[in-house]
């Protein structure tokens, strides 16, 4: 047999699903294992592997694709932007760089502040780390459970110890707390704290969300210590909470709750790399020139992608949108047999299966045409396009219904590891048609 044929789809010449996966294994490093299938195009809340199978996208590449797949909006201001310009160095300012960042402050309802782009969540986390250390303190004080990304400065952050200790010595004096203690969270800090770093809602962690409150406690834990409050929104901001960031959910004492950072990226660029860190108030001073650095950070061509983005969701109310939908699937989610518990916050949703099941519930479920990902052992997580109608899900929910009782009928096949952020190997998944276009 040829080892390749045409594409239906972009009539180019690809390889196999198998001599790909076997091309991929030779030339990208092993850092998340094989590939559960080879992708060849997307549009809307659907993509396609390379064999023409159609799979249903509840991941959207991981808090990715707020807009879906080639969104016609994102399309034309790609091209429309790097047909203008597309780089420029940091030596010169765009238009649409001081735009997003202006724009940017606005959303998070603080009255003045300045960003730092960046091109990923963990760059975002990255300037925000040099930024609380400008305050001439070197503390931190963050969560078990917490995940911040893979640089050297994220990691250190970042609670996993299987991620952290081969890398080890990592910056900082961090200290972890319970996430959700408040009490716990007063206790860890001190005169030397620099800074409290959260996620609203611990997404990797399995989508745990904090009681009502605690971002407000942290808040005043920060204030009476004279420390830095910096919430990473990189998994949670941009809409995915119904929220432009899942810190708006909770009132300050005051007030709105205003953190002194904010880190985003992922749906910001809704599959542009682009991130930012976003300094409030006094925060937006303390890096100075010459102190931190990017080459593509802020491009005009990543800029204008992310622009488009920020008018998208709020043109169609996307917002509102996803708080129902979310509604919506979380009760649709409580009614599948096997799902022990829904928990989450708009499109960022959380199924508790069987333990140890959630893996294989995963794999039967992409046989079935359906993306999710097992952010632990025992959890499912969705986090679909906010573009997603309830009739595009619908057909979604027996698929679901039955890789959970098959994965859980088939016994615990996967021992409990820890949270995934999607590179554990994946394992075996069985092929079966699906349904081609
Ligand atoms: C809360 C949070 N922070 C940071 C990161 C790292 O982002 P990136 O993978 O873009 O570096 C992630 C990625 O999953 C995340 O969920």
């Amino acid at each position: 047999m040829s080892s390749q044929r045409r594409s239906a789809h972009d009539g180019g010449v690809v390889g196999t699903a198998e001599g790909l996966t076997a091309r991929y294994s030779g030339a990208v490093m092993n850092t998340f294992g094989p590939p559960k299938r080879v992708l060849s195009h997307g549009k809307g809340c659907y993509v396609w592997d390379t064999d023409g199978n159609r799979y249903l996208d509840l991941l959207a590449g991981i808090a990715v694709n707020a807009l879906g797949h080639a969104h016609p909006a994102v399309v034309a201001a790609t091209t429309r932007q790097a047909g203008r310009l597309g780089h420029v160095s940091n030596f010169f300012a765009t238009e649409p760089q001081i735009h997003l960042a202006e724009r940017l402050v606005a959303l998070t309802g603080a009255v003045d502040g300045r960003v730092f782009f960046t091109n990923s969540g963990a760059e975002a986390n990255e300037a925000a780390f040099k930024l609380t250390r400008r305050t001439g303190r070197r503390g931190i004080v963050t969560a078990v459970g917490g995940f911040h990304g893979r640089t050297m400065g994220a990691l250190a952050l970042t609670s996993n110890p299987a991620y952290r200790e081969p890398f080890e010595p990592l910056p900082g004096d961090v200290t972890w707390v319970p996430y959700g203690d408040a009490d716990a969270l007063r206790r860890g800090v001190d005169a030397d704290t620099a800074a409290i770093v959260l996620e609203p809602i611990q997404g990797e962690a399995g989508v745990v969300v904090p009681p009502a409150g605690y971002l407000g406690a942290a808040r005043r834990a920060a204030d009476e210590v004279g420390a830095l409050l910096w919430l990473d929104e990189v998994q949670t901001g941009i809409g995915r909470t119904g929220k432009w960031f899942g810190y708006q959910h909770e009132q300050g004492a005051e007030g709105p709750l205003l953190p002194d950072i904010v880190t985003v990226a992922k749906g910001l660029g809704a599959g542009f790399p682009v991130g930012a860190c976003i300094g409030l108030g006094a925060a937006g001073s303390l890096l100075l020139p010459g102190q931190h650095g990017t080459t593509f950070g802020g491009n005009p061509l990543a800029a204008a992608v992310a622009l488009t983005v920020l008018d998208v969701i709020e043109s169609t109310r996307l917002l509102e949108h996803v708080i129902s939908l979310g509604e919506r699937l979380s009760e649709d989610l409580r009614a599948v047999a096997g799902v022990a518990g829904v928990r989450g916050r708009g499109l960022l949703i959380a199924a508790d299966v069987a333990p140890g099941t959630a893996k294989a519930a995963a794999a039967v479920a992409l046989d079935g045409g359906v993306i999710v990902n097992e952010c632990t052992p025992d959890t499912l997580r969705l986090a679909p396009p906010l573009i997603l109608h309830h009739h595009e899900v619908e057909p979604a929910l027996p698929v679901l219904a039955t890789a959970i009782s098959m994965a859980s009928a088939g016994g615990a096949t996967h021992p409990s590891r820890g949270a995934s952020n999607g590179e554990h190997d994946p394992g075996t998944i069985r092929r079966s048609p699906l349904e081609a276009t």
